[in-house]
């Protein structure tokens, strides 16, 4: 039995399956894996891509729709440049070799971050697979390449101050959408699931917004060697997860179930309770309060 058979036999085997819609990846762990077996860097970056591969294939077949994958990070950039050079170009063989199996399977393919700092090769393989892809419609493969989350929410945030500027929006009307709108990300449904292989738990600089309700699955393997009976057990894990979204476990962000009517407290549509806010609040409750 193929693991891509297994995997899928496993997952029907599961009454009422939640799977996630939303997986992101940080795949950490290639230079170890390659330490490991003696071997240079850039061979783990290889077995890197090759466990792309698989996991693409894998959620395929589980019909998982989304996938966004950490390929290369802004801190990336500071690696010894054969190192970076080794990864531009993997990337670019990654497209080659992948994108008539990528149209096959429908795959529709994103790519986040500051594509600007791409050299020209690259930026073009990518382009041309775009292209290639375009009217896919099926699962969502976003790369995130010299991408770093303080910097895509930083230019959200200049955008919408240019805009406050030019007096085109008022910033008292700003909503977290207006912000979801400017990230690379707009329109896709945030991660349910992120795993990070290597063991590491942190969340490097990726995908900070988005992130914000996700599951968080961390995995001792390295990158590399994490197939298809990996993801099942952190798709496994996520299956028995209760997600409650700040709200309340049984009854989600339903508060007249939870409380009699008398105690319904209405969830507040705009305004954030800002620091004056806090410390004003603070200020009544302590001062109700005797003090010898
Ligand atoms: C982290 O491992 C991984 C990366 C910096 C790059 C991820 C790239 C791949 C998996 C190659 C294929 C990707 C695409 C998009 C084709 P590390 O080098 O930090 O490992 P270490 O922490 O063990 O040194």
């Amino acid at each position: 039995m193929s693991d891509l058979e297994w995997i899928v036999a496993r997952s029907s085997a599961v009454p009422d399956l939640k799977l996630p819609r939303h997986v992101a990846v940080i795949m950490d762990g290639n230079g170890r894996f390659a330490r490991r077996h003696a071997r240079a860097r850039t061979w783990g970056h290889r077995q890197g891509a090759k466990a792309l591969k698989r996991i693409l294939e894998a959620m395929h077949a589980l019909s998982i729709p989304y996938l966004t994958v950490f390929g290369f990070s802004m801190e990336n950039w500071h690696r010894p440049k054969e190192e970076v050079a080794s990864l531009m170009h993997l990337l670019v063989h990654y497209l080659k070799s992948e994108s008539l199996q990528l149209k096959e399977r429908n795959v529709q393919l994103r790519v986040i971050g500051r594509l600007d700092l791409l050299p020209d090769f690259v930026r073009e393989e990518l382009e041309k697979t775009l292209k290639l892809l375009i009217g896919c419609d099926g699962m969502q493969l976003t790369l995130a390449l010299s991408y770093g989350a303080r910097d895509e929410i930083t230019l959200a945030a200049q955008a919408l101050a240019r805009a406050a500027k030019a007096g085109d929006i008022d910033p008292e009307s700003i909503e977290p959408e207006d912000i979801e709108r400017l990230l690379g990300t707009c329109g896709m449904p945030d991660p349910d699931l992120l795993i990070r292989t290597s063991g590491e738990k942190r969340l490097s600089n990726f995908m900070l917004w988005q992130l914000a309700y996700t599951e968080f699955y961390f995995s001792s393997v390295c990158w590399p060697e994490f197939d298809a009976r990996f993801l099942w057990k952190a798709l496994l894990s996520y299956h028995k997860r209760q997600r409650r979204f700040g709200c309340v476990q049984k009854h989600l962000c339903d508060p007249l179930v939870v409380m009699s009517p008398e105690e319904t407290i209405t969830p507040p549509t705009q305004g954030y309770m800002g620091v004056d806010m806090i410390v004003e609040n603070s200020r009544n409750i302590t001062s109700g309060i005797e003090t010898s």
